[in-house]
């Protein structure tokens, strides 16, 4: 049997702090301390914890070579080899094939260490945004009364003698759209996204509007926003729950032919609670009639960017223009928009069949009709302009 390393690890000495009672009545406070050395891997979902001496066994192993099992030192335990390789960190060349199987992908994807741990291990599964989380802040009131305010919303670098002041911004023609771009907290629940609607918004956000061959098989896609590389990795998968003459389901959007891929047909009450997981429980968000999954493949952004510091920034800075994008394209059309990063990545992956390795699940967005009476927060109207909705 052949066996290496796996290609992405690091390990990370997590402190965990448990309530301990006899702590406590040496007078010591009610915490003790525990250290767990725990090994991140690219190619699988969850930390792995291991021993000093699996972490000390690990370490004898490289990622590139193949080295025959009953080559290995007589001094390494058979034991840990076999928890190693039951746990994923060490590959085998005939058994455990699922995970070589991952591991190949990892290799053959070009992901950045780092990039890739950050990645894989920052996803949700099954997460209420609401409900978990960690900070226990009712609101913002609530967070200034317990943590201080936060630092102040400008800084100055200069004394104000210093400043070079600049003439007034003249009103100009995207005015309008920008000053109508808010988040919307607040969804009509049955209003129907127009056809015309979503189509316009979805040609000109994740639409090619030219196609032009760079070099031979290397074709680059305009769009309406910049790409890293001019790669445009990052792909459109929608959520439909009420456009009109689309049943409610899942689509993937092609951006030549302007076209909705079919992937699954939902009912009503289905595609509501979908939409509702995906945004980790944000009911805000879930009655958005249309919701875009923006999801990056790595081999294309990666084909170009291999094992680069910078790839996966721009991945994330892709996504932050795309959404700008759609955020104006809808104030165009007299609509909230919103993003979303604290979302159910694994519930996402699944649903549309994507796998992290190769598919970067990064954001959700969606829009809609606007809820006449808003109930949750949001900037709908700047004061001292003109109410553009
Ligand atoms: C990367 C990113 C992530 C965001 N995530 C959330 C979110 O999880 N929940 C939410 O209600 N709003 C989210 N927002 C929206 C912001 O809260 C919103 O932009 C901000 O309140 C300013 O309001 P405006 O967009 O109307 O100007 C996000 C915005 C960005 C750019």
């Amino acid at each position: 049997m052949l066996v290496r390393r796996c290609a992405i690890v690091m390990i990370e000495p997590r402190e965990r702090l448990d309530f301990d009672l006899t702590v406590l009545f040496r007078g010591e406070g009610a915490f003790a301390t525990h250290i767990e050395w725990l090994a991140l891997a690219a190619h699988l979902d969850q930390p792995v914890v291991l021993s000093i001496a699996d972490l000390e066994l690990l370490g004898r192993f490289g990622e590139t070579l193949w080295i025959d099992r009953s080559s290995l030192p007589t001094d390494l335990s058979q034991t840990g080899i076999d928890t190693l390789l039951t746990a994923g960190l060490l590959i085998a060349d005939s058994i455990h094939p699922e995970h070589r199987h991952r591991d190949e992908r990892v290799r053959a994807t070009h992901w950045r260490a780092l990039s890739a741990l950050t990645h894989i291990h920052s996803r949700w599964h099954d997460i209420n945004a609401i409900r978990d989380s960690t900070a226990g802040y009712t609101d913002i009131r609530d967070m200034v009364a317990q943590l201080g305010p936060p630092p102040p919303e400008t800084i100055d670098r200069r004394p104000t003698d210093a400043r070079i002041t600049l003439p007034a911004a003249p009103s100009d023609r995207l005015d309008p759209i920008l000053h109508a771009r808010y988040t919307g907290r607040n969804y009509d629940s049955r209003a129907v996204l127009p056809l015309a609607t979503a189509s316009r918004l979805l040609q000109r956000s994740f639409g090619a509007q030219w196609t032009r061959e760079l070099a031979p098989g290397a074709v680059a896609l305009k769009k309406t926003s910049p790409s890293g590389g001019s790669l445009h990795p990052t792909e459109a998968y929608l959520l439909v729950q009420r456009v009109e003459g689309i049943a409610p389901g899942l689509y993937h959007y092609h951006p030549i032919d302007h076209a909705l891929e079919p992937l699954a047909t939902l009912t009503d009450t289905a595609a509501r609670t979908t939409a509702l997981r995906f945004v980790a429980d944000q009911h805000w968000f879930a009655d958005a009639p249309l919701m875009v999954v923006l999801a990056t493949r790595a081999q294309r952004n990666f084909w170009k960017y291999r094992n680069h510091p910078k790839a996966y920034r721009a991945v994330l800075l892709d996504a932050g223009h795309l959404s700008q994008t759609f955020y104006l394209l809808a104030a165009e059309a007299g609509l909230p928009a919103f993003i979303t990063a604290a979302i159910n990545e694994v519930e996402i992956e699944q649903a549309f069949g994507l796998d992290p390795i190769d598919d970067l699940v990064v954001a959700v967005l969606g829009c809609g009709p606007a809820a006449e009476h808003p109930e949750t927060v949001e900037f709908r109207h700047i004061p001292h302009l003109p109410d553009p909705h």
